[in-house]
This record gives structure tokens, C-alpha cells and sequence, in this order.
């Protein structure tokens, strides 16, 4: 038998909605009985009495024995999702960037207070991969998760290379359409991707890591001497987060724009779509796709956790408590594609096996083997105007 939820929702936003239109069209066990939300004036589509903006009314509320959290600042949902879960709530939470950062003393919490926090929309909207990494692989040897975890810039790369519009009319469009953050830079700069990472990172590989320590360079200082040369060359352009296990001690984590060619799997998710590639030991290859950003397909995501708490689902992080922790490292070699101006920040990446070089007046690259330690202690030198750096698959 299914336990009854009473919900509290924090946000009404574009996933609030998208899962408000779903829930409806359902005859579930569960009533949401409070919407706490910022902006009391804002015009709503449901009864003015749901809302409020007093958190109290959701975790001062003891029948309410579920929060739903769809908002948008990280640290009040920190705050939110802490004091839930301490007081016997679960939370079905979307907000990759909390979990992300917070994500061991939100483990301790759910242990300590028996409750569960569950976050499958935090990750590639509607492609239900964390559940999948934690249960069904959760005996499986994985090689590397890796994918297109970010909607709205692979938007936008889709309408630059598809359609030849410029990056800021398919960002503006991005944004039109829900799919970008209130602060596009964490799309662009491939925050928002890299906060995903570290999600998957934990359930494949027990790791947790605090994102600040793994390198993300985005899309966003991309110019069209960088589109030209991967049209040139048969290659898409697309931002790719890669966490691999390598010497069976040691996992890699990092977020960079990756050339790929027309062979990879990754190669025709356009759009908003989202792509995770899986590759283990003995299932091989994998490819999970789906919609990675909007109200229904997040939505759907969020619902699915909704009813998994109706039989009381929590994570276990088996990969974390059991297994013999891996490290977090570095130390790995790409092939990668360097846009650059000034010769003393080339010199300073020790660049090895330059297998092509331009020396334009305009345009200079060099394509070779560097470092992923090396570019994340230069990430801010590299991320600025005139520079753009891309590994080639
Ligand atoms: N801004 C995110 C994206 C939303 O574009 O993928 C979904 O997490």
C-alpha cells in the first residue's frame, strides 16, 4: 500500500508548473496542500489560499510529510532542504547546485533522521540516470559517465550550427523558453553541467567532490574562427562533461567544449536534448536520451521521485558507504584545440605533441596534448575574450 503524501512546494516556477499540469491529469495518493512562493503579487493560475510566502506554513506543518523544492537560490534551498530533513520531511529536491555543494552533509542528514532526499530532476531533466547509477549499475564496473547535461547550451550550439544564428539570439530564445538559469553563465560557463557532474560522480563512483575543485570551461567565448574550423572538419561542437575511472584508483572529472565527429553517439543530440553516454565493463555501451530542460520533462522527473516516496525510496550511495573510496585526480592528458592571443599563456600550458599550429594575423590555435591539471590552474587566464579551448574526440 502507498503512503499518503501531503506536500509542501517551495516555487511555482517553470518546473513547478510543468509538474503542477502533470500531477493534475493524475489520480495519485497525494494532496499539495501549500505553495510557498517569493513574489506574493505575481498573478497565479491556482487559488490565491495555496500560497503563501512564509516558509513556516510548509516546515512549521507537521501533516505535511513531503517538500517539494523548485526554487532557484541555492543557499535558501540549502536551508530549506536541511530543515526538512531534520525534522522528518523528505524532500524531492531539483537544484543541482545545493546537492552538488552540499551533498555529503545532506547524506549524513538522511542517515541521522532516517528521512530521503531525492533529485533525479537536478540531473538531465526527464533521463532518469541517477536512479539508474545507483541501483541497476550499482554492481557494474563503469568505465566513464559522460554527455550533454546542459539543455540551453547545446541549444544554443544546435541553432549556431544548424540554423548559422548568432550565440546571442539563441541564448535570448533559450531564455524565452525556460531553459536557461536566472544567470545564463552557469549554462555557458558550463557550471551548471559540472554541478551534474558531481551529482553522477557520487552515484557512479561513490566520490564526493566539492565542485569548485573540478575544471569547467564553457561555450560562451566561442567566436566564429572556432565555428568555421570545426564546419571544416566535419565536427559539431558540443560541452561535454566526462567523470572516468582510470588505473582502477583514480576518477577524472572535468567539463570542456569537445569537437566530435559524426561516429559519436553524442553527435545528433540538438536542442535542449540531453545525451548520457554510460560505458562499462560488461554492459559496454550505453546512451540514455531525453528532454535535459523545461517544465513537463523536468516535471516528470520530479513526479517520478514524488511517487517513489510513496514507498519510501532513498538513495542508499552504496557506491560511497561499501566500496573502497576512489581518489579524485587531475592528472590526465587531452587532445585539445587552443584559440589564443598572447604567445606567453601558450608557452605557460606546455602544450605537447603539436600536431597542427595557425599563425594568422587574426587567428592563431595550436592543437596538441595538454594537461587537465594544467588548464584548470590557468582556467582563468583561458576564460577570457580571445582565448577558446576544446577537446577533440
Ligand atoms: N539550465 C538547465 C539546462 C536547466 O539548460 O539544462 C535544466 O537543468
Amino acid at each position: 500500500m502507498s503512503k499518503k503524501l501531503t506536500i509542501g512546494m517551495f516555487g511555482f516556477g517553470v518546473v513547478g508548473q510543468g509538474l503542477y499540469d502533470i500531477i493534475k491529469t493524475k489520480n495519485l495518493n497525494l494532496e499539495i496542500k501549500k505553495f510557498v512562493i517569493k513574489n506574493a503579487d505575481k498573478k497565479r493560475s491556482l487559488p490565491a489560499e495555496l500560497f503563501t510566502t512564509d516558509a513556516e506554513k510548509i516546515l512549521g506543518d507537521s501533516e505535511i510529510n513531503t517538500v517539494v523544492e523548485l526554487i532557484d537560490d541555492a543557499d535558501a534551498a540549502f536551508e530549506i532542504t536541511k530543515r526538512a530533513l531534520s525534522s522528518g520531511k523528505n524532500v524531492v529536491s531539483a537544484n543541482k547546485k545545493m546537492i552538488a555543494t552540499h551533498l555529503e552533509e545532506l547524506t549524513e542528514i538522511q542517515q541521522q533522521y532516517g528521512t530521503s532526499l531525492l533529485y533525479e530532476g537536478a540531473v538531465c531533466g526527464s533521463i532518469p540516470i541517477i536512479r539508474n547509477l545507483e541501483e541497476y549499475y550499482n554492481n557494474e564496473l563503469l568505465h566513464s559517465v559522460s554527455g550533454i547535461f546542459n539543455g540551453s547550451s547545446n541549444y544554443i550550439l544546435s541553432k549556431i550550427f544548424n540554423e548559422n544564428q548568432t550565440y546571442e539570439a539563441a541564448l535570448k530564445k533559450a531564455q524565452e523558453l525556460g531553459f536557461a538559469e536566472t544567470d545564463p553563465t552557469l549554462d555557458v560557463g558550463g557550471y551548471d553541467p559540472k554541478y551534474k557532474l558531481a551529482i553522477v560522480a557520487s552515484h557512479a563512483y561513490g566520490l564526493f567532490i566539492d565542485p569548485t575543485a573540478v575544471l569547467n570551461l564553457g561555450i560562451d567565448k566561442l567566436n566564429d574562427a572556432d565555428i568555421r574550423y570545426a564546419k571544416e572538419k566535419n565536427y559539431k561542437i558540443k560541452l561535454i562533461p566526462l567523470a572516468k575511472e582510470v588505473n582502477n584508483a583514480e576518477v577524472v572529472l572535468y567539463v570542456l567544449p569537445k569537437f566530435i565527429s559524426k561516429d559519436n553517439l553524442l553527435y545528433n543530440v540538438e536542442n535542449e536534448n540531453n545525451g548520457v553516454l554510460v560505458k562499462a565493463a560488461f554492459a559496454d555501451e550505453q546512451f540514455f536520451y531525453g528532454k535535459g530542460a523545461g517544465g513537463h520533462p523536468t516535471g516528470s522527473a520530479v513526479l517520478s521521485d514524488i511517487t517513489a516516496l510513496r514507498y519510501d525510496y532513498r538513495y542508499e550511495y552504496k557506491k560511497h558507504l561499501e566500496s573502497q573510496e576512489l581518489a579524485y585526480s587531475t592528472n590526465y592528458s587531452i587532445k585539445a584545440y587552443f584559440r589564443y592571443e598572447d604567445e606567453a599563456l601558450l608557452q605557460q600550458l606546455n602544450f605537447e605533441s603539436i600536431s597542427e599550429r595557425f599563425y594568422g594575423e587574426n587567428y592563431k590555435y595550436v592543437i596538441g596534448q595538454i594537461n587537465i591539471g594544467e588548464v584548470f590552474a590557468k582556467r582563468d587566464l583561458i576564460n577570457q575574450t580571445g582565448y577558446f579551448l576544446a577537446e577533440i574526440l
